[in-house]
């Protein structure tokens, strides 16, 4: 069997599995304002490490969706334990199982950048209520990539498209987003106040194999440090 990246991140159950893990996220929910009537859609939330923290600290309305039924399972596991009112899904976000100007806010975290998003960015602005506010954290090319790296990139994470800033901003403008907010972090900043960032929710029976894909992840982050990185990207929909 062959296992791609986010099958690796599944088994390997990994909490915050997105750049600047959760202490980007905190600070990231400390400029909202979010009150109970707040209703938020948290998209591809893997093993809902965000999930958890959401609606721990903010008594809003949640929901949560995610295509890989073992980060389903896992999230599904981790709310249950705290018996947090969140409604999780096995659902694609190209594809959204909720009707249309429902959300105040839709957050993705490391979510987009694996999906077709001339389906995904439209999905998210029709679920908005006017408004609402798009929140990406998202892998960006920051120098350019030849073709043969693009390609190995794209090969290992499975990723649909690699894009540099402007190109992100352009999908969005060109899906009706009329306010962007492009915000460059430094990861390094992030995961050095990152006490939660290697969460683990192993699951049994895991081929050693997977652990070479693990290796080979570490290689490519170390290859392109200076050229590939993320944005967060807040989007206002009118
Ligand atoms: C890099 S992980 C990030 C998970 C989580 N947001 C976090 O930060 O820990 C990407 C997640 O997006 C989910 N995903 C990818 N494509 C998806 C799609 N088309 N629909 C729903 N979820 C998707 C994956 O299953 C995975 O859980």
């Amino acid at each position: 069997m062959s296992y791609s990246y986010t099958d690796l991140l599944a088994l390997l159950g990994i909490g915050g599995a997105h750049p600047g893990g959760l202490a980007l996220t905190r600070a990231i929910f400390e400029e909202l304002q979010i009150s109970e009537d707040t209703c938020i859609l948290e998209v591809g939330c893997g093993t809902g490490q965000t999930t958890g923290f959401i609606i721990s600290n903010y008594p809003c309305s949640l929901h949560a969706i995610d295509a890989h039924p073992t980060m389903i399972q896992k999230a599904t596991k981790r709310l249950n334990q705290h018996k947090y009112p969140v409604t999780i899904l096995e659902a694609n976000v190209e594809k959204i199982p909720y009707k249309a100007q429902m959300f105040d806010i839709v957050l993705s975290e490391s979510v987009t950048v694996f999906t077709n998003i001339n389906k995904t960015i439209p999905e998210y602005y029709r679920v908005l209520r006017n408004g609402g506010s798009l929140i990406l954290i998202e892998m960006t090319e920051i120098h350019p990539f030849d073709e043969n790296e693009k390609k190995e990139l794209i090969q290992f994470y499975g990723i649909k498209q690699l894009l540099n800033e402007q190109q992100w901003e352009e999908q969005f403008r060109s899906a009706g987003f009329q306010e962007i907010q492009t915000i460059h972090v430094s990861e390094e900043h992030f995961v050095n106040l990152e006490e939660d960032f290697s969460e683990f929710d192993m699951s049994e029976d895991i081929e050693p194999k997977l652990f070479n894909k693990l290796e080979n992840h570490e290689a490519l982050t170390l290859k392109y440090k200076e050229k590939l990185g993320f944005r967060v990207f807040i989007c206002k929909k009118n």
